[in-house]
């Protein structure tokens, strides 16, 4: 073949490559609901975010992952690396189900100290933890079906060597004994471990991450139990703006969500290696459970959210993210167990949460989590549009003002709004479809209304009603940060002091925008749009 015609066939099958590599990061026709920024897997189902580490420079996302279904199968963890928490590399699967059963979620960690005596040549090894399900022991009866295992990689992730001696946990006879996250408490020189157990978490500690012994329990009567528990995170964080450090106890729950399905609830106070204790101001606001003589049940039903939209679950935050960072960086699942195995995208299903920053503050209800989104998705602004500040009543039609399509879209607005008065925020289409947020100055509530944004008959429980969220703050301008990306959208208020997550499926992509002031005037005092894309 003459040199020329082997170059060309060599330029075109780049060029094919190239569109492939392509086609899975932006929406095709065929893939209406692919966002252009949110993390997918390529293809078929996916859950939880799992062993979430920083090491060498890279952030490694491994997953719950079922690669030959598009609804829940046998889990596997999936896995991808981010040199910026943004843009994703997808790796070969991580974590293969065995004879001890499915690989289910859990944590990772750089065992710096070579404590397990995995490393080699003087480097650190990666160790993953994670809960084991044997299907058939539960379907044989048993109640010892969930054990904690570990693995461990000695190449930056990329190959996994499961421990030979697992289950590093073995079950002492509970069904709801799972999602391990481990943690090095440098107080104590331990590995402590966090166990969610049906209504309550188990803390443990270990020398080497392969011996472990319980030393302290929390939940029984706190916090939400309306639900399963599922997925706990346990963190220390400086408290703004002062020189201490709390401890963060964050607890996924399915459901009871405050919206319905899946949420997470979260509890502050200090954690000395084996008991986590709540703090004062924080328990007093949230009150306690009594037992109601009748039922034998808890009668109060309390918590604090991280995220009142229904499609944030099971987030858990990254470890050994450097000192000189310092931050505490956590990603969710975009998805709620109420419907996610129903949802219309093909051929995957599920999307992560853009990566959030929190935050902790001393409020007069006590200490609160914020959330705001990481300064790396700044890198995604592409053209930028000033809002000129207005005072206005109706609508605000700013589609070809600003000559941005909401579809992949930023948005920072402060309003100013007097007491009966709302505020819309509508996205819609030509199909007829629109979503709104809104913000009910009378109410003091934030709101999230996909009943008419699209596809919902395929769960009667997806959008039954409008979703709300109460303002943590008070505050005279309502600050309303938003990212929209095609089938979802993230509101961090008031600097990350409310949050809600909300995924929808317009029939088509939403191309007009608009701002609403309805009853009274509204001041827009300020306001910036900014396109999106990788
Ligand atoms: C939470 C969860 C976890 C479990 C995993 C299984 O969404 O139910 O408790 O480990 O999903 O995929």
């Amino acid at each position: 073949m003459p040199k020329y015609i082997s170059l060309l066939f060599l330029f075109i099958f780049l060029m094919s490559c190239k569109t492939a590599s392509k086609l899975q990061q932006s929406p095709t026709p065929t893939e209406p609901y692919r966002p252009a920024y949110h993390f997918t897997p390529p293809a078929h189902w996916m859950n939880d975010p799992n062993g979430m580490v920083y090491y060498e420079g890279e952030y490694h996302l491994f997953y719950q992952y079922y690669p030959e279904g598009d609804k829940w199968g046998p889990m596997h963890w999936g896995h991808a690396v981010s040199r910026d928490l943004v843009r994703w590399e997808h790796l070969p699967i991580a974590l293969y189900p065995d004879s001890l059963g499915l690989i289910f979620s859990g944590s990772a960690v750089v065992d710096w100290k070579n404590t397990s005596g995995f490393g080699q040549n003087g480097k650190p090894p990666l160790v993953a933890i994670f809960t084991q399900h044997d299907m058939a022991k539960e379907k044989a009866g048993a109640t010892d079906f969930q054990v904690q295992s570990i693995a461990y990689s000695n190449d930056k992730g990329r190959t996994w060597t499961k421990y030979k001696h697992n289950p590093v946990l073995p079950n002492p006879g509970k069904p709801d004994f799972r999602d391990p996250k481990v943690i090095w408490h440098e107080a104590t020189q331990k590995w402590v471990m966090v166990l969610a157990e049906k209504d309550h978490v188990n803390f443990y500690n270990s020398p080497d991450l392969k011996t472990w012994t319980q030393t302290g329990i929390f939940g029984r009567v706190f916090g939400s139990h309306a639900g399963v528990w599922e997925c706990p995170d346990l963190f220390p964080i400086k408290v703004e703006g002062r020189t201490d450090v709390k401890w963060v106890l964050t607890q996924s729950i399915n459901p009871g969500g405050p919206n319905g399905g899946s949420a997470t609830q979260y509890f502050v106070g200090d954690f000395d290696g084996k008991k986590f204790i709540l703090d004062p101001v924080f328990q007093h606001a949230m009150g306690k459970f009594k037992a109601d003589p009748k039922q034998g049940t808890p009668e109060l039903e309390r918590a604090v959210w991280l995220d009142y939209g229904r499609d944030n679950y099971a987030g858990v935050t990254f470890s050994d993210i450097p000192a000189s960072d310092g931050r505490r960086i956590a990603i969710g699942w975009m998805s709620n167990w109420d419907y996610a195995q129903d949802v219309p995208t093909k051929p995957w299903r599920s999307a992560m949460t853009i990566p959030r920053q929190f935050f902790l503050k001393n409020m007069p209800e006590g200490y609160r989590l914020f959330s705001r989104p990481v300064k790396e998705m700044e890198t995604l602004r592409k053209k930028q549009f000033a809002i000129p500040p207005r005072t206005f009543k109706g609508a605000w039609d700013l589609t070809t003002e600003s000559g941005i399509a909401p579809g992949s879209m930023e948005l920072d607005l402060s309003i100013s709004l007097p007491p009966g008065a709302i505020f819309d925020i509508e996205l819609s289409n030509d199909a007829g479809n629109r979503y709104l947020i809104s913000y009910d100055a009378a109410l003091k509530q934030f709101s999230s209304d996909r009943t008419q944004a699209g596809k919902s008959d395929f769960s009667a429980k997806f959008a039954a009603k409008p979703h709300l969220a109460p303002r943590q703050v008070d505050e005279e301008a309502v600050r309303l940060h938003l990212y929209f990306d095609r089938a979802s959208c993230e509101l961090f208020a008031d600097g990350g002091a409310t949050v809600l997550t909300d995924i929808f499926f317009p029939n088509g992509d939403f191309t007009h925008w608009k701002l609403i002031g309805r009853n009274y005037n509204v001041v827009l005092n300020a306001g910036t749009a900014w396109a999106l894309s990788k």
